[in-house]
């Protein structure tokens, strides 16, 4: 709020209207990484707030997660986790499933991604019911990690998603107009 940062952050993402399907107005992230400014204000927001609180691990959210997640991870010397949908990693893994709209969907992870007690940022690009974030939460903590925050570069505001996150603190950059 106030910071000129976050209203280039929100200029650059594209909403393309009735995408997928009717009714949804699609917040396109890829706009976003073509305007190197902008892109570049997002990781250092999420990077000054992450430096110093001792996280070791940041987790990205297949598939957009996967686009902000490692350069954060990078610059304040945190491993990157991958959670991804089902039958993509080949080690052994932990699978948790989530509700959709129609059905269920799962995010996996490497058992030996994460040890007890680690300090993990979860990131993807944009929460609108909380499902998949606390399908994420649940990974971690099957795992004995301490999940400290959830960050998404969008939130949408008529999401119950807090409600949803198992209590963990929820940050968002910008929210649609
Ligand atoms: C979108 C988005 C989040 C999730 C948020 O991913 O990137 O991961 O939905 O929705 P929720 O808060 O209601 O759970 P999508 O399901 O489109 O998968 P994709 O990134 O692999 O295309």
């Amino acid at each position: 709020k106030g910071d000129p940062r976050l209203e280039a952050i929100s200029a650059a993402i594209r909403v393309v209207p009735n995408f997928p399907k009717k009714g949804i107005m699609f917040q396109d992230i890829t706009t976003l990484l073509l305007d190197h400014k902008a892109f570049k204000h997002t990781i250092d927001i999420f990077v000054d707030r992450y430096k110093d609180m001792q996280i070791s691990v940041v987790a990205g959210v297949e598939a957009r997660g996967f686009m902000f997640g490692p350069s954060i991870a990078l610059a304040i010397g945190a491993k990157f986790v991958p959670l991804r949908k089902p039958g993509k990693l080949p080690g052994k893994v932990i699978s948790e499933s989530y509700e959709l709209e129609y059905g269920h969907d799962r995010l996996e992870m490497h058992v030996d991604a994460v040890k007890p007690l680690e300090r993990v940022i979860i990131i993807d690009d944009l929460v609108a019911t909380g499902g998949t974030l606390s399908a994420a939460i649940s990974l971690m903590e099957s795992q004995g990690a301490e999940v400290v925050e959830c960050a998404c570069v969008i939130g949408l505001p008529e999401v119950k998603g807090q409600h949803k996150l198992k209590g963990k603190p929820l940050y968002v950059l910008v929210e649609p107009s």
